[in-house]
């Protein structure tokens, strides 16, 4: 880190530019502590993107199409503290192992891998990479960043709700957008639907709920998206519309709606939490909360909040503000202000559910999670 004007400034370096490494592009721009030092991409059409993304801020940038070549920059001569891993879910591995023999902090990109092996692997090494070198280690877990979201996590975790027994998350929105190489259409490359896109939500689960999960049952199939895509011939595997539940140590329980064929819904994400003495909604992009608690018939039934995002923090990404307060968590562990918010454990465990939710599709059964040593 280099001080300038009274702040350490933070030199970044994004790996993997396309549509997510521009968002974070877009929302580092807007930091005054933090600068962008290098760019590392093999398709040089993406790099193109980023430095357009850069625009001003593109002059000095260092490029380079491999991750070794910027890897044996960053221990030599290239001047940077932290990177921002956003290549494809099955690179991460590879990537990731490069990077552990550096000092850099790092922030990846969900989900930490396509497997739970390789994940596990990850995590334990992540761990060494933060015991030998100091460097932070985080997982991009963008639902818990959503403003509106955050505070619903407060007030539940608040006891607002008294004490939670369910919480359901219906994701309805439009299908995968087509990414570089078409890497996102193969489960052997993403890990599968309820990996790739539902660790979040399971991320979530954990994180609200406040425990482990011990066994779930995931009713999913590709059904109505890709039927006619064909890749070098063929068809994608990939699960389009799911329903899953979850039942944590706790005795609370969970589930996962995630249609994929729903992009004209009104809210892309609604999230309820209900316990003993109230109920707590979410709704994104509309921004509201809303609080039920258990009245009479008579009693006034709702409280709605809406909780605003600055229109730049909007306009700097696809995750309603997300990814700037996930900057702003991750800054805060790299200076030492407080620890990391999401560990590689949490990236591991949010993979280990999403590998169940993959098999239970799969086998039409209840799958237990494995015990990762809690
Ligand atoms: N947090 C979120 O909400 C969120 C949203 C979208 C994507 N993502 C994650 O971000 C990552 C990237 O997704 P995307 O949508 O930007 O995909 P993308 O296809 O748009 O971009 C991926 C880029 O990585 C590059 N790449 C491929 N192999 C590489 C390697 N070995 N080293 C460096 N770069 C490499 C590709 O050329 C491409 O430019 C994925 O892990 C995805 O799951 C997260």
């Amino acid at each position: 880190m280099t001080s300038t004007q009274g702040h350490d400034e933070v030199r970044f370096a994004i790996v993997g530019t396309g549509l997510m490494g521009i968002e974070h592009i877009r929302n580092l721009k807007l930091r005054p502590d933090v600068r962008i030092a290098a760019l590392c991409d093999p398709v040089k059409k993406s790099l193109e993107r980023a430095r357009t993304a850069l625009g001003d801020d593109a002059s000095g940038v260092a490029e380079f199409s491999d991750c070794g070549a910027f890897v044996a920059a960053a221990k030599s001569r290239l001047q940077v503290d932290a990177v921002i891993v956003a290549s494809p879910n099955h690179t991460h591995h590879e990537v990731l192992k490069l990077l552990f023999g550096t000092r850099l902090h790092i922030l990846c990109e969900k989900p930490l891998c396509t497997t739970l092996d390789d994940a596990r692997r990850i995590a334990e090494a992540a761990d060494a990479h933060t015991r030998t070198t100091g460097g932070v280690f985080s997982v991009g877990m963008e639902y818990r960043y959503m403003p509106p979201v955050s505070e619903f996590i407060a007030r539940v975790k608040a006891g607002e709700v008294g004490k939670l027994r369910m919480l359901a998350i219906r994701e309805h929105r439009f299908p995968f957008l087509p990414k570089v190489g078409d890497w996102n259409r193969f489960s052997r490359n993403t890990g599968g639907t309820m990996v790739e896109k539902c660790c979040h939500f399971f991320d979530l689960m954990r994180f609200i709920v406040g425990a482990e999960p011990v066994r779930l049952y995931c009713s999913g199939a590709m059904d109505v998206n890709h039927q006619d895509e064909r890749y070098a011939g063929e068809k994608p595997d990939i699960i389009d519309n799911s329903y899953t539940i979850v039942d944590f140590a706790n005795g609370a329980r969970a589930m996962l709606d995630l249609c994929m064929f729903a992009e004209g819904s009104q809210n892309q994400e609604e999230i309820a939490a209900v316990g003993d003495l109230a109920k707590l909604e979410v709704l994104i992009p509309d921004g509201d909360l809303i609080f039920s608690p258990r009245v009479g018939f008579a009693g006034k039934k709702i409280e709605r909040r809406h909780v605003a995002v600055e229109q730049a923090l909007l306009g700097a990404g696809h995750h309603h503000g997300a990814t700037y307060f996930q900057h702003e968590a991750f800054l805060a562990a790299i200076r030492g202000r407080s620890a990391v918010e999401v560990s590689a454990n949490d990236g591991l465990r949010a993979v280990a559910m999403g590998v169940a939710a993959e098999r239970s599709a799969q086998e039409k059964k209840v799958v237990e999670i494995p015990r990762l040593g809690d």
